[in-house]
């Protein structure tokens, strides 16, 4: 949440660079940003060769003009720091800043998002300029956030990471023993003799190619230790900031489930987090409502900023199609109905040459505001003026949530065996859709997060238990919450060693079961299982099955483990475990978790046709339903309690059936109180 006593409405702006273009058309683009609603501007965000044209020169001018410009025009800042693309001089006098791929190969000058985050003279300079930046502009007020950086990303093996890398080992293990315990370095006699023995993972050494490791402990680490580097280069430049301007909110742009950084980590040092939506061409509605809710749910629930969305059309996909009329509109207040305070663009004006020329911006290279796309960017801006402050800062009420963990991501498909095909993400969405498909609210949480307060959560593919994990969820479920969790659960501690004595490891007491093999299947193969009369696909993985106190409710219908249990049921204390074997159709997803919401008294926020999604924000006693068609059709709905429509300025009366156009949104405002 943007904590800043200048806003007090959704933030409605985005990237603006008028650094590549001359003065001449500023004043034009004031006048069509103004028309359009916006009031805020993200400027700064590629400006280190502009800011600082050699080592000892700092020149804020231009950024000062750009500054006035838009404070002139009423509008807010969010200040870029400019160091997620270091400048030409320097990559010349320090090739040391130029990152390592994954395959070795040393880059050059060029693209963005390159400098080695183990470098001392990029912390250097990235942190020296972060500090000038608001040395300078300590006293501007209308900065209502800090952007650090830019979608902090990828991974470097240079060999300044590599002694970096060495350093964060021996912080972490002590004891070069401990290490070779940890990774089980006896197998292939990998054994380490010194701390030099180590180097990098990648594929000069222990990768069969970027996602398959030979050695898991070593990729595990690596992956933890690349996320901390670039962290602790966010840290620095977040402190630099906060030195001079300790009351403005900093955030660095996310971009939903993105591997290589454990945004869970990250949250706790951001003071809100923000992320940039960019869904593919195919992806569901469902899809991008789940990375919503990951992004609420890295910080307990706050608002997040929708930092970044097109809109109309992405350059870098192989096929880029336009947003069709009303979908940018719809798409905004899908991110608000999840829990966005802001909606923001990339960007404002189409830039003139170079990979984004053909990005879609609020201002097109015809220059005016005659297209259709600042037109529908100019309506939108006027109904969030209208809504005032009436969602900010309102948090989104869930009963259910599921469990996201990086590490057990990273661990899952760094894994050579038991299945490629296996995506931890997938096998999460299959939840979500289960839920999200009815209208049922869920979280997205961390293993780390008090599991309390919800009445059902579920834990899809826990492959890996952290010290402490298995102790917190037995408590959850003794307590009498109710726990799905799934198959190749339990098979590893945190430095993927096989917990021994049997799978589902440390949660064999909790699911009241054994799994002896697991079978994988190809992706043209399935076995079956009949659940309440209905015939479902087992798919990917079968876990094979031994009660232990648990209850069989479906069983296997071919091969030679046919009759065995699919999914069990064991009553822990109070609250019980499920243990689904297998991944299945969505088909089975929809009708298992509804079984589950029933019995666990969770029931949708309201009930509405197909593609009609509805969630809900509430904020001191009023809730605000979020009813938004993605279909192609109109659809009717009926309005379950009586209330306002805030975009529509009208009322409903409860049971009024209400004819929602295709791509339309209602937002239905009511008071808790009956
Ligand atoms: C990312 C970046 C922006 C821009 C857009 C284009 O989100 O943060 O600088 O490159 O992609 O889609
Ligand atoms: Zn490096």
């Amino acid at each position: 949440m943007i904590n800043h006593p200048n806003v007090n409405k959704i933030l409605y702006g985005g990237d603006y660079n008028p650094e590549q273009w001359t003065p001449d058309i500023w004043e034009e683009d004031m006048k069509l940003l103004r028309k359009a609603g916006i009031d805020v501007v993200t400027i700064n965000v590629f400006n280190w060769a502009m800011l600082q044209p050699d080592e000892i020169t700092y020149d804020f001018a231009k950024l000062d003009n750009t500054v006035k410009m838009v404070t002139d025009n009423g509008m807010k800042i969010c200040m870029g720091t400019s160091t997620a693309a270091h400048p030409a001089w320097m990559a010349r006098k320090y090739p040391e800043i130029l990152r390592v791929e994954f395959n070795g190969m040393k880059r050059k000058f060029g693209g963005r998002h390159n400098s080695c985050p183990n470098s001392l003279v990029y912390q250097k300079y990235a942190t020296r300029l972060a500090k000038k930046l608001a040395q300078h502009y300590k006293d501007q007020e209308n900065i209502v956030a800090w952007h650090v950086n830019n979608e902090y990303g990828g991974a470097c093996y240079c060999e300044n990471c590599e002694k970096a890398f060495r350093t964060w080992l021996q912080k972490k293990y002590q004891t070069l023993d401990a290490l070779n315990r940890a990774w089980n370095t006896s197998f292939w006699g990998h054994t380490f003799y010194d701390w030099e023995d180590i180097v990098s993972p990648n594929l000069l050494s222990e990768h069969f190619e970027e996602r398959r490791s030979m050695f898991q402990g070593i990729s595990l680490d690596y992956a933890r230790f690349n996320s901390d580097s670039m962290l602790e280069n966010f840290k620095a430049e977040y402190q630099a900031i906060k030195h001079y301007m300790p009351e403005v909110p900093i955030t660095t742009n996310l971009m939903g489930f993105y591997k290589p950084l454990n945004y869970k980590k990250w949250a706790k040092y951001m003071d809100f987090v923000s992320w940039d939506n960019y869904p593919g061409n195919e992806e569901s509605y469902s899809e991008t409502a789940m990375k919503h809710d990951l992004m609420r749910g890295l910080k307990d629930g706050l608002p997040f900023a929708l930092m970044e969305q097109t809109p109309s059309v992405s350059n870098w996909l192989p096929d880029n199609s336009l947003k069709r009329p009303g979908v940018l509109r719809l798409w905004s207040y899908q991110a608000i109905a999840h829990g966005s305070d802001t909606v923001m663009y990339f960007q404002m004006r189409r830039s003139p040459g170079a990979c984004e020329k053909f990005h879609g911006a609020v201002i097109d290279h015809v220059g005016t505001g005659n297209t259709r796309v600042f037109r529908e960017c100019a309506e939108l801006g006027e109904e969030l003026i209208k809504l005032g402050d009436s969602t900010i800062g309102a948090k989104t009420p869930s009963k259910a949530a599921i469990v996201f963990d990086w590490d057990n991501w990273w661990a899952i498909e760094y894994s050579a065996g038991p299945n490629t095909n296996l995506r931890y993400v997938e096998e999460v969405l299959r939840y979500y859709q289960g839920f999200h498909k009815r209208n049922i609210s869920v979280d997205i949480i961390g293993l780390e997060d008090d599991f309390s307060s919800y009445d059902l959560l579920v834990a899809p593919v826990l492959y890996m238990v952290k010290p402490g994990v298995d102790k917190r969820l037995e408590a959850y479920a003794n307590n009498g919450g109710t726990l799905i969790i799934t198959f190749l659960s339990g098979l590893t501690d945190e430095n993927d060693y096989i917990t021994v004595g049997g799978y589902p490891g440390k949660l064999r007491n909790l699911a009241g079961i054994w799994v002896e093999e697991f079978d994988s299947l190809p992706l043209t193969k399935s076995n079956t299982f009949c659940y309440q009369n209905k015939k479902y696909p087992a798919k990917m993985i079968c876990d094979i099955i031994h009660n232990k106190g648990a209850k069989s409710l479906t069983f296997y219908e071919e091969d030679f483990y046919q009759g065995m249990p699919v999914i069990t049921k064991n009553q822990f204390g109070s609250g019980k475990c499920y243990y689904v074997g297998t991944s299945s159709s969505d088909e089975f997803y929809q009708h298992f978790l509804k079984d589950i919401c029933d019995e666990c008294n969770i029931s949708p926020i309201m009930e509405a046709p197909a593609n009609v999604e509805v969630t809900q924000r509430c904020k001191n006693g009023k809730t605000i339903l979020f009813i938004l068609n993605h279909s192609n059709e109109d659809k009717k709905v009926i309005i379950p309690k009586k209330g306002n429509d805030l975009l529509a300025d009208k009322g409903y009366m409860e049971n009024e059936e209400v004819i929602i156009k295709s791509k339309g949104v209602i937002l239905l405002a009511y008071e808790d109180i009956e």
